[in-house]
């Protein structure tokens, strides 16, 4: 039975919530297995809207649970935060499971990320301020606290010693800050201790154990294939694996459990903060993308950097993550163009490149050689068949899919939930 992957294709913000909607009630668990507070959707229940930044999509829906996997860097005040707003609303959120293994970010951690930000000058990275980096950088420096070190106070005291022996010296000598008290961070997260005990578990077990019932499990990747620690534009990316393989090392499921990894992509390319995106539009086009899809960050509010489709990045999303279908979210958007141009490859110093190049310097050089596709002008978000879209929309997604290297399933033709055109089904 199925264990699904969703991803996102490109640099984040794709609109993975389309998707979510499409499998909807097939789905039993969804599971969060990398990243933390930096993520943000809108999810919209009838007339409701609710803006999650930590929880898992499935907590708003009725018999789904919702699981922070271990991969999952966990702020424990914005999770009862976000509990808290959604149980005033009277949703039940009895039903999330917490890994005991998942690392905990800290005042520190939020702190530090600040900082670095700052200290890095015109070298930052844009990051959403949340402490995912430092708390990463913990797990993997060995000095991370994890969700079960709450359940021991000795053990704690020790590991917050630990983390902040080094920490206090960088934050006072290098950054002129306060040093941080031990004390001051053992009781803020001892204090979430008892409303947080009843929900941790042993989430790999308990998913492995609902993939052997028969159980489908959506694993929802957070950013995206190109803010991908090890695959994605580095430095200029996010701590975490976003990508598919993510999805095993950050749950406890094998990688031969998987059955379908679906990755979410945009009709056009948008990014927030720093790095390469050789795509981007610095004139009205891109004005008109980012007013016309309401390009603005979730998290941070931002305005996100916007440019044209760039299929190599897409057939290296396919590639990376194994995909089997791509949803392609918000066509709409591009409603009114007379001509769509679409990247097919790079001029890469006066050399033409068809992938994206592995090296770094090579990725900033790139320059895209596009090709171009006409627009159509007619009013698409109320279409619901394939052959009901303009002929040359149809067209468009079909050159898409031809240079993308996997079928597109699915096409977001408006924001509404309902407003979604579906070609192929997404688990068969
Ligand atoms: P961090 O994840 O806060 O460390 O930020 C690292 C990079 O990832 C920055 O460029 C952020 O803008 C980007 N990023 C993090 N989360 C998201 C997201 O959910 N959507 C899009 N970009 C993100």
């Amino acid at each position: 039975m199925p264990a699904i992957v969703l991803i996102g294709a490109q640099w984040g913000d794709e609109g993975k919530g389309k998707a979510t909607d499409l499998l909807g009630s097939r789905v039993d668990y969804v599971v969060k297995f990398n990243g933390g507070n930096n993520a943000g959707h809108t999810v919209v229940v009838g007339d409701q809207k609710y803006a999650l930044h930590l929880l898992p999509s499935g907590i708003l829906t009725e018999g789904v649970v919702p699981v922070i996997a271990n991969g999952v860097v966990v702020d424990i005040e914005v999770l009862f935060h976000e509990l808290e707003a959604l149980t005033s609303r009277g949703l039940d959120v009895s039903r999330l499971l917490v890994s005991a293994n998942a690392h905990v970010i800290t005042q520190y951690h939020r702190t530090l990320d600040k900082v670095t930000e700052r200290f890095l000058g015109k070298r930052q990275i844009g990051t959403t301020g949340r402490g995912i980096g430092p708390a990463y950088a913990d797990k993997i420096n060995r000095v991370g606290i994890r969700i079960q070190d709450i359940f021991d106070e000795n053990i704690l005291r020790q590991k917050v010693e630990g983390a902040l022996d080094i920490k206090n010296h960088i934050l006072v000598k290098i950054y002129n800050r306060r040093a941080i008290a031990v004390d001051e961070v053992v009781e803020d997260l001892l204090s979430y201790a008892d409303r947080l005990r009843p929900m941790v578990a042993d989430t790999g077990l308990e998913l492995n154990r609902a993939l052997d019932a028969g159980k489908t499990v959506l694993f929802e990747g957070g950013q995206a294939t190109m803010l991908d620690v090890d695959h994605g534009t580095y430095p200029f990316v996010t701590s975490s694996n976003a990508t598919s393989g993510g999805a095993a090392t950050g749950s406890g499921v094998a990688p031969n459990r998987f059955d379908r990894v679906i990755a979410v992509v945009k009709a056009y390319t948008t990014r927030v903060g720093s790095g390469p995106f050789p795509t981007e539009l610095f004139d009205e086009s891109g004005e008109f993308l980012r007013a016309n899809g309401f390009e603005f960050g979730t998290t941070t509010g931002r305005p996100r950097r916007c440019g044209w489709y760039d299929a190599p990045v897409a057939r290296y999303a396919a590639r990376i993550n194994g995909v089997t279908d791509f949803v392609l979210t918000k066509l709409d958007v591009l409603t009114g163009l007379a001509t769509i141009p679409v990247c097919v490859a790079y001029d890469v110093d006066g050399v033409r490149v068809d992938e994206v190049p592995v090296s770094q310097s090579d990725y900033h050089h790139a320059v895209p050689i596009y090709e171009e596709f006409p627009g159509w002008t007619e009013d698409i978000t109320g279409v619901r068949a394939f052959e009901d879209l303009p002929a040359n929309a149809q067209a468009y997604v079909l050159a898409l899919e031809k240079m993308s290297g996997s079928r597109i399933s699915a096409i977001g033709v408006g924001p509404d939930r309902e407003a979604i055109v579906v070609r192929h089904d997404l688990l068969t």
